[in-house]
């Protein structure tokens, strides 16, 4: 996966606003797309996450309008579409949602966002789990912040955006990725705590460690995903229920809990929340005191769990997470909300290339689609950049 430099992404996406409205943006923002590093499907369970941004982004160039008129335009897709203010409400689908839900999101909170023109253009590869749509909300609500001068701190922002997505999309996902977008810093990982919402950034000096994190996209096409997303959603709010407490955050004795339940699929269900919690805390001590490596294995539990216990992982990634253990690298996991999308594989310095050259072997020995790879750079979350 190779993208072209921000300042040339920039020009083009200036450009294209200029053809398609005729008049100069007023500015240009960006968000990116996101790694979890660890803590997967522990958001919504008022638990923990650690993702950090990408280097692929979300651009938007922007101009108010006094007339409340949301046009927004693709100019990877070629396609515009103009919505009068009584046409900005839940319930309208396709790529354009994202856009004019968060409008909707800010309006409805009781922010005076008046009309805007929007060209979008995007490098977050789509239906890969690397939070490409929050990348879009995340710009959006970064642009018409500035462009009606509204003061919304970043944890609301992120929140917003999460209430795009929830009513105005209709996709039921926790805040991990609006967050990581918009809150996320240069050369860190965000740690935030779901509950409290209170967080942290973690230094990830991948380089000084002589390591670096490849993250590769199986391009395992999605089916069914947002159907189990909901039932994963639902069996941990029936487990916490049946266990009485307000979320599983709230397990202490993962063993009791576990002889309370008389289900066995419950049961593993909690058991991954409630051990991916406890790996979160763990690979931000290791981060915390400099020991990258060290989360290696944490990485490899991660993975297990989310294959044995939440049933989240797909033949195309976990073959790829075992070829990229098998090829060198320190540890391996799917990243994201599952059943396809991208690992991501710890490696040392300079091997990621050859890891994710022995995965495509792999993957045309059992004849699957040929994955796609980069080496991550943990990048900065949401703001102005033209
Ligand atoms: C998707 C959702 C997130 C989170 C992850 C799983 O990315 O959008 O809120 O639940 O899945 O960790």
């Amino acid at each position: 996966m190779t993208s072209l430099p921000l300042d040339q992404r920039l020009a083009a996406v200036r450009t294209a606003f200029t053809e398609q409205f005729g008049h100069e943006p007023e500015g240009v923002w960006r968000a990116p797309g996101r790694v979890n590093l660890i803590g997967e499907h522990t958001d919504y369970n008022d638990g923990f996450v650690l993702p950090f941004a990408l280097e692929q982004s979300a651009l938007v160039a922007a101009s108010s309008r006094p007339d409340g008129v949301v046009r927004i335009s693709s100019r990877d897709l070629g396609e515009t579409h103009e919505l009068a203010p009584h046409q900005v409400v839940p319930g309208s689908g396709g790529w354009q949602a994202y856009l004019a839900g968060t409008v909707w999101a800010l309006r409805d909170s009781g922010a005076a966002v008046g009309g805007l023109d929007i060209m979008l253009s995007s490098d977050v590869p789509v239906g890969a789990g690397l939070s490409s749509s929050a990348a879009i909300e995340c710009a959006v609500m970064a642009a018409a912040l500035d462009l009606f001068a509204l003061d919304v701190a970043p944890l609301e922002r992120a929140r917003l955006c999460q209430r795009a997505e929830n009513v105005y999309v209709g996709a039921p996902t926790g805040l991990l990725d609006q967050a990581a977008s918009t809150l996320c810093a240069d050369g860190h990982a965000l740690f935030l705590d779901c509950r409290s919402f209170a967080s942290r950034q973690v230094p990830l000096p991948l380089a000084e460690a002589g390591l670096e994190i490849l993250v590769l996209d199986t391009h395992t096409p999605h089916t069914h995903v947002d159907g189990e997303y909901a039932a994963r959603r639902a069996a941990c709010e029936q487990a916490a229920h049946i266990l009485r407490v307000p979320a599983l955050r709230d397990v202490d004795d993962l063993d009791g809990a576990l002889a309370r339940l008389d289900d066995d699929l419950l049961r593993r269900r909690v058991r991954h929340v409630v051990s991916e919690n406890a790996r979160v805390l763990e690979t931000v001590d290791l981060a915390t005191s400099g020991r990258l490596e060290a989360i290696a294995p944490l990485l490899d539990a991660s993975h297990a769990s989310m294959r044995d216990d939440f049933e989240i992982t797909v033949a195309t990634v976990d073959l790829a997470v075992e070829t990229a253990r098998g090829a060198g690298a320190l540890g391996a996991r799917m990243t994201g909300g599952g059943f396809g999308g991208c690992i991501i594989a710890l490696c040392r310095a300079g091997q990621g290339d050859a890891v994710g050259r022995e995965v495509a072997r792999a993957f045309s020995e059992h004849d699957f689609t040929a994955p796609s790879w980069f080496v991550a750079h943990p990048s900065d979350g949401a703001g102005r950049v033209g």
